[in-house]
């Protein structure tokens, strides 16, 4: 027998006390950005300073909900304010590197959002720059901060899933609204930096470093016909250097899900028990150690704080969560996660899994922080 779990709470968002130590944010990018920005009601050691976009309707956009910043269409006009300590980049995947690398050499630190970069040139260059200027960074991997996916690896870290000995990940989305609103979507990456990021990450984070991937990919009819550079629907087999074995798949032209499956789903298979984790739907569900299948339900503790009161809004109890703990661990000089070289290891899997899609075989993963 199973049973559902409704975690109690309806209240909206109750804003922590500022810790006096705060460090002032500044965002670069304010579409995905503006969300950043209005979730830092959530988060006590992290507070907004300042936003930069080229683009003056969404820097009119965020002044009308946050008019007590400072905005500029000048990234450098940014970067040279002392009152910006953490810079947040959410501009199209391929300028990463240049704006991480700006960051860095003004001293500040950073919050990168998925993917780190998208290019084994940029994935060297941020490293190298980080190596060199000694400044922080942390990956904004959203999933990994959504309350369902917190509580199983909450659950994991306590030893309650034993060995992880197999895991199932994907992130499936239809993808051509983002198209319209982004072309460089289509024409200046490829999928499996962009969704399947998520799924690469989760199992990156669970398996440990991956030893070798093979990936199929093909291109979906709604792909061709935005005439995206590469395929939108992956599969990939991988296994780490332990010798444990992950999937990861995503399909960004299909139809959409039935509600009986998540867009992002985490299923860990352990050797003392099994779990799942979902998103947009907060629900996590594991096997308890009496045989009890039970469902945490958190939509009604959460919604307000993930999804900012609308019917499943976008990220902002996520990026609220990864801003607070980057905070934190630069203030307590404790390490954060996942960090710089953490993200460009995750990069050379995707690198890999982009490789063996093309090539058609098995590819070892070569690991750049090694090097
Ligand atoms: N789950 C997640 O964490 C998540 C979700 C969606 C998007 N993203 C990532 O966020 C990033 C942005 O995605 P988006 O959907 O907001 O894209 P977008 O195209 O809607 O917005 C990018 C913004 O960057 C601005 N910009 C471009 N170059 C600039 C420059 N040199 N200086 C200042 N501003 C500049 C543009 O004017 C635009 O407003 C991407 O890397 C994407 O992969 C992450």
């Amino acid at each position: 027998m199973g049973f559902i779990k409704h975690i109690p709470g309806t209240n909206p968002i109750i804003t922590p006390p500022r810790d006096p130590r705060s460090l002032g944010l500044g965002v670069v990018g304010l579409h995905e950005g503006r969300t950043l920005l209005l979730a830092m009601n959530r988060t006590a050691s992290i507070h907004p300073v300042a936003g930069c976009d080229l683009n003056p309707e969404k820097v009119q956009a965020c002044r009308a909900e946050l008019p007590g910043l400072f905005y500029t269409s000048d990234y450098q006009q940014m970067l040279a304010r002392p009152d910006v300590q953490v810079v947040a980049i959410y501009t199209p995947d391929s300028l990463h590197a240049d704006h991480i690398v700006a960051a860095f050499d003004a001293g500040k630190d950073v919050i990168c959002t998925k993917p780190l970069v998208n290019s084994l040139g940029d994935a060297r260059r941020v490293l190298d720059a980080g190596r060199r200027t000694g400044r922080r960074l942390m990956v904004g991997q959203s999933t990994r901060f959504f309350e369902p996916f917190r509580r199983q690896r909450a659950a994991y870290e306590r030893g309650e899933l034993g060995t992880v000995e197999l895991l199932d990940a994907h992130y499936i989305h239809r993808m051509d609204w983002y198209y319209q609103k982004s072309p460089w979507v289509a024409k200046e990456t490829d999928w499996v930096f962009l969704g399947l990021s998520h799924p690469l990450d989760l199992l990156c984070w669970y398996l440990g470093p991956i030893r070798s991937v093979q990936a199929m990919s093909v291109r979906s009819e709604l792909a061709a016909r935005f005439e995206t550079r590469g395929p939108d629907v992956y599969i990939v087999n991988a296994v780490s250097q332990t010798g444990r074995l992950g999937r990861a798949m995503g399909h960004y032209g299909c139809h959409e899900l039935p509600t009986a499956r998540n867009c992002i789903e985490l299923m860990l298979y352990g050797s003392r028990s099994t779990s799942l984790a979902q998103y947009h739907d907060m629900r996590y569900v594991y096997a308890a150690p009496d045989g009890t299948e039970v469902t945490e339900d958190h939509l009604y503790a959460g919604r307000h704080y993930y999804f900012n009161s609308e019917v499943h809004g976008m990220h902002y109890g996520e990026f609220a969560n990864y801003a607070e703990a980057f905070a934190r661990s630069i203030l307590d000089g404790t390490p954060n996660s996942p960090d710089l070289e953490e993200g460009v290891r995750t990069f050379c899997v995707m690198d890999a899994v982009r490789r063996s899609a093309v090539e058609g075989r098995q590819v070892e993963v070569q690991d750049i922080t090694c090097s």
